[in-house]
């Protein structure tokens, strides 16, 4: 039984690769709809246990730029799902003082889907709890491709000079702008790969990976998560101080 040390630091970001829905539904029989329903509980399992830990930012990779290529049934039940979702548990996300934000190419999204989007990112805009990120349509290449793009049309309008391009500057520019990068990566199903997900925010992060697949995902594997990190000596490229 996992116990996080409350005398040690917790991950203040957590992003998470929610993999594994496909293979807990093909366990089952079920169509892979069905391993997505089970995943949107998790989520909100998920939820949960991150307050209770007191995580302040939550990352979901929820739909990447990749999954548009899956068949057309599966991505418009992950749309549906999401809508379902969005509009069934915003009032429940404002009761736990959870704001919400999107990474992503939003605007690939359906209209219907980016209109609940919007109205719920607003709704819960005055939060100050745990932050919910969802990754919708993200890649971490397209997002450095389009921070790149962004960056060099300011410096074609005489905005800034490439010599004055920093770090920092650059994360500004990324989708992600204003969120400290994440502590903390998790990933389910056993897959060691980090599948175009948050590839310059997670420079530094700790990565636990787990064999449990996202549907079965709960409060004692994110315990787990944490204890794990808890054990690990972030030294960010410096010297540890027993050195
Ligand atoms: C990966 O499993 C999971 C996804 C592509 C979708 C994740 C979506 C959800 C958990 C549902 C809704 C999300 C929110 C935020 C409400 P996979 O299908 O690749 O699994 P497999 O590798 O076993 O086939």
């Amino acid at each position: 039984m996992a116990t996080i040390d409350p005398e040690k630091p917790i991950p203040q970001h957590v992003a998470v690769i929610m993999d594994g829905n496909g293979r807990w539904a093909k366990a089952r029989g079920l169509p892979r709809r069905d391993g997505h329903r089970a995943g949107a509980e998790s989520v909100e399992a998920c939820l949960e246990s991150c307050g209770e830990a007191g995580i302040k930012f939550l990352t979901l990779y929820a739909f990447s730029s990749e999954n548009w290529k899956r068949p057309e049934s599966e991505v418009s039940a992950l749309m549906n799902l999401l809508a379902h979702f969005i509009k069934e548990k915003t009032s429940k996300l404002m009761k736990n003082n959870i704001r919400l934000k999107v990474i992503g190419q939003m605007h690939r999204l359906p209209d219907k889907t980016q209109k609940l989007l919007r109205k719920s990112i607003d709704k819960l805009d005055g939060n100050d709890g745990l932050t919910l990120i969802v990754a919708l349509s993200y890649g971490s290449r397209e997002e450095i491709v389009d921070a790149a793009r962004s960056l060099m049309d300011k410096a074609v309008a005489g905005e800034m000079k490439s010599e004055d391009l920093t770090n920092e500057i650059f994360s500004d520019h990324l989708y992600t702008a204003g969120i400290p990068d994440p502590d903390l990566l998790v990933r389910t199903s056993g897959e060691f790969r980090i599948s175009n997900f948050l590839l310059w925010q997670i420079s530094y992060s700790e990565i636990h990976i787990t064999d449990v697949l996202w549907p079965d995902f709960r409060s004692e594997h994110l315990n787990a998560a944490i204890e794990d990190y808890q054990k690990r000596q972030r030294r960010f490229g410096g010297l540890s101080e027993e050195v």
